[in-house]
């Protein structure tokens, strides 16, 4: 079975703006594959490109260059088809304020071919997974812009797709219909949908995806599990060992233990060490042993995970613009 997104080669120019003599890159060549199942984060600032390859993929704007293919069919060669297998929810909101949250869903069911008992039963069972079940006779315009969103996820649900592709449903709302949102995305996820989320949030991505991209200016500068990822660019845990006033003979003990990178007195007090290794917890049982063996005993011992926020900051030597 083809995988369900093979993007290749996306590039989108756009025309000029004013001021401009030619138009800009937004996205420069992007190449990626998503597997069925996954939640694949695309992990960006502002201005990244992410909404851009979001559009190419669905139909709404022509690429440049390269082609997309989802579930074997291609976005240029066979838009129908891919307009059947995917569910998108625009970052901007695109629901009729006047009506109720369940008209809206009727409404655009009808535009995806749904009807009769088929869209009722779509409709309950969508006003359920976004939590609105309760309030859904009430008009949109009336609603949190939380509560839009998860309106806006919803229609995007409706046709039951194979994969769903999110872009920035969280931004700007209150942390209630937030907390809502990321749990869709989870259980839709086991219930078998793909899902393509695209962030400016490392949290965000951190929590949900399998596998995250992260993009920057157009392009991937960096793709792959999230594990892989912070080891690839030599990120390390740090573990920070208190083991009382032996601090200084056990900083001295353990230098020159394999897979330690650095050993320092912890700042603020010196009962504690911090130890920088690759793999933190791999190196922990030989750091134990160590000081067991030289009659240290360890009081507590914390271990700080290195993060996305860390890989981004390597690669691109500034922190996520918000
Ligand atoms: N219609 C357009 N015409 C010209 N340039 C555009 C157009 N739409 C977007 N751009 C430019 O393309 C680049 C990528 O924009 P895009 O909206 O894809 O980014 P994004 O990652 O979705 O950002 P955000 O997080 O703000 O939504 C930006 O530099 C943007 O100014
Ligand atoms: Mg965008």
């Amino acid at each position: 079975m083809p995988p369900i997104v093979e993007i290749r080669n996306l590039k989108k120019r756009y025309a000029p703006t004013a001021g401009q003599k030619e138009g800009q890159y937004a996205v420069k060549g992007v190449n990626l594959t998503i597997e069925r199942g996954e939640i694949f984060s695309l992990l960006g600032p502002n201005g990244a490109g992410k909404t851009t390859t979001i559009s190419m993929m669905c139909g709404l704007l022509a690429p440049t260059e390269g082609d997309v293919s989802i579930g074997g069919h291609s976005i240029i060669r066979d838009p129908i088809a891919v307009k059947r297998m995917l569910g998108v929810v625009p970052q901007e909101i695109a629901l009729y304020p006047q009506l109720s949250a369940r008209q809206n869903l009727e409404f655009f069911g009808k535009m995806y071919g749904l009807g009769g008992t088929e869209l009722a039963k779509r409709c309950d069972d969508v006003l359920e997974v976004i939590g609105l079940r309760d309030r859904q006779k009430e008009r949109v315009d009336s609603y949190s812009g939380g509560m839009k969103r998860r309106v806006n996820i919803g229609v995007g649900l409706l046709h039951k797709p194979e994969l769903v592709i999110m872009d920035e449903p969280t931004v700007g709302i209150d942390p209630q219909s937030r907390r809502n949102i990321l749990d869709t995305v989870k259980s839709l996820n086991q219930q078998g949908m793909t899902v393509l989320y695209t962030t400016h949030y490392i949290e965000e991505a951190e929590e949900l995806s399998d596998r995250v991209g992260i993009i920057d200016h157009g392009e991937i500068i960096a793709l792959g599990k999230q594990g892989d990822l912070i080891l690839k660019v030599g990120e390390k845990d740090v573990l920070l060992i208190k083991v009382g006033e032996v601090a200084a003979k056990a900083v001295d003990l353990l230098h020159g233990v394999a897979g330690i990178d650095g050993v320092t007195l912890a700042d603020g007090g010196s009962d504690t060490v911090r130890v920088l290794a690759g793999r933190g917890r791999a190196a922990l049982p030989q750091v134990i042993k160590t000081l067991d063996d030289n009659g240290i005993s360890i009081q507590t011992v914390e271990v700080r995970e290195p993060n996305l926020e860390a890989v981004f900051l390597q690669l691109t030597g500034r922190a996520l613009r918000d």
